[in-house]
């Protein structure tokens, strides 16, 4: 008796890659749980599904081969079984083999109270649940498709040449200078003086401060981890706790890191079309409102993505005829609805969005020659706006101190920072990539709270 997933098996006698014994008519064991059991007085048929694989698998048991015949045909929806049977292949069907039960055994039973019942149920109710959501299609492939890119990124950066470094999720700056943080205490009251670390301490809003030392050593550097901020913003497309990868390169201006940025989602989303057919193909029909998923993923790899300036980009939307919730002026953040309009309707696919002006940006952004703009680069994509935002830095020791001090920063607990600028400083880019957005992006989930294994978002801490 050999036990096997439902992956190995499909991949065997898919032919990409065999195992010897798993030929037809071979003896098999799988567990997993029942999507849905239906009999009647002679054959039963099981949808199974172990988790390996997207695809559920028919269990077939007759009244004839299985002892325990009666007993399997009451098992509800939700149970887990183990099942051994033969396999049996057949290439002519939708699903390449089913497995002919010879004996079959109750591993955990599942209360007729069991939520997922079969018919669809929709996301909101799923948020609900979210230590059940994992066994339903849509979470199976969001969470599949979350873990094949979070490793692409690495294997992306690994070949690239880049180190990863680790920095820290407690810090006692407030990197943004958005102010936007969550406090690290042990305290009831805001004495952080007398707290643990002697100062006040708050949750990393990002790691890109910390990782830019490692740049100025090591070159090429990235950071992938939680990041947490505490900006009141109840969006489809903002939660308090996300992961962001966040690439640091010497030596590398504005042009440089907009190539990596292109690069490496191309290569991601590569991966992805390779090793989550199934899932994909799911995505594209039950979940993308539109049902365009594959053929825009397939555009955006083989397209060359577009770059307009900020200014360009106020232009368009001044002279789009459109009638904005917020109306557009030269010098103001762009809202969403901006970022929609510019790729949706301007560029029609991924748009870098570069030169914005000084005022709307972090203060470690290069100040341009224009005196006005920055050398900053959001890259937007349909139906997400902002998936990536960077920078080349202002490696002037000057200019940054100017900065700082135009906007009223002070620079005692950043004195650190500015040493980079003075012991061998040179030209370095870098940017930060909302993993929780690009998954949106590439599954056509359109709210944030739905990419998240636990979403945490305002007045939203469930579990
Ligand atoms: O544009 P942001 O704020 O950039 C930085 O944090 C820089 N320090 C990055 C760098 O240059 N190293 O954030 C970067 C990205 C955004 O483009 C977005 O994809 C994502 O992080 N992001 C969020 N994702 C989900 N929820 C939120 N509240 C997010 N805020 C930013
Ligand atoms: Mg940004």
């Amino acid at each position: 008796m050999s036990k096997y997933l439902f992956d190995e098996i499909y991949k065997s006698v898919k032919g990409l890659m065999p195992i010897d014994e798993l030929v037809d008519g071979a003896t098999v064991t799988v567990e997993g749980w029942i999507r849905t059991n239906r009999s009647n007085n002679k054959i039963g048929f099981i949808s199974m599904n172990d988790g390996s694989c997207f695809s559920c698998v028919q269990i077939v048991y007759e009244e004839d081969k299985l002892a325990n015949f009666a007993e399997i045909a009451k098992l509800l929806t939700g149970c887990a079984v183990k099942i051994t049977g033969k396999l049996i292949i057949t290439p002519e069907a939708k699903q390449p083999f089913e497995i002919n039960a010879t004996e079959a055994e109750l591993l955990g039973a599942c209360d007729a109270a069991y939520p997922l019942q079969k018919k669809r149920h929709s996301l909101e109710f799923l948020r609900e649940i979210p230590h059940l959501r994992p066994r339903t299609n849509t979470f199976m492939a969001v969470f599949k498709i979350r873990s094949i890119i979070s490793q692409s990124l690495h294997e992306f950066f690994r070949q690239e040449g880049f180190t990863y470094i680790h920095t820290p999720l407690i810090t006692g700056n407030d990197a943004e200078g958005a102010g936007e943080t969550f406090t690290v205490t042990t305290r009831e009251d805001t004495n952080y003086a007398e707290d643990f670390f002697g100062k006040h301490a708050c949750l990393t809003v990002s790691g890109q401060l910390h990782v830019e030392p490692f740049a100025l050593a090591m070159g090429k550097v990235y950071t992938f981890g939680p990041t947490f901020r505490a900006e009141n913003s109840n969006t489809p497309y903002h939660a308090s706790e996300f992961w962001m990868i966040e690439p640091e390169m010497a030596f590398c201006d504005l042009k440089g890191d907009m190539a990596v940025m292109e690069a490496m989602l191309k290569y991601v989303i590569k991966d992805v079309m390779t090793n989550c057919p199934d899932e994909l193909k799911f995505l594209n029909d039950f979940v993308d409102k539109d049902h365009t998923l594959i053929e825009k993923l397939d555009r955006v790899v083989n397209s060359d993505f577009k770059v307009i300036t900020y200014t360009e980009a106020v232009d368009y939307l001044k002279n789009s005829g459109e009638k904005f919730e917020f109306p557009v002026e030269w010098g103001v953040d762009f809202a969403k609805e901006h970022e929609i309009y510019i790729c949706d309707k301007v560029a029609k696919g991924p748009v870098f969005l570069i030169d914005f002006p000084k005022d709307i940006k972090a203060f470690y952004m290069k100040l341009n020659p224009d005196g006005k703009t920055v050398a900053a680069c959001d890259l937007l994509v349909p139906g997400v706006g902002e998936l990536i935002g960077g920078s080349q830095r202002e490696e002037n020791y000057d200019v940054l101190v100017k900065k700082m001090a135009d906007i009223g920063m002070e620079t005692e607990s950043l004195e650190w920072y500015l040493d980079l600028r003075k012991y061998g400083g040179v030209v370095h880019s870098g940017f930060g990539l909302g993993l929780e957005r690009l998954l949106m992006y590439v599954t056509g989930v359109a709210n944030i709270r739905d990419v998240c294994a636990y979403a945490r978002t305002p007045k939203n801490l469930k579990f």
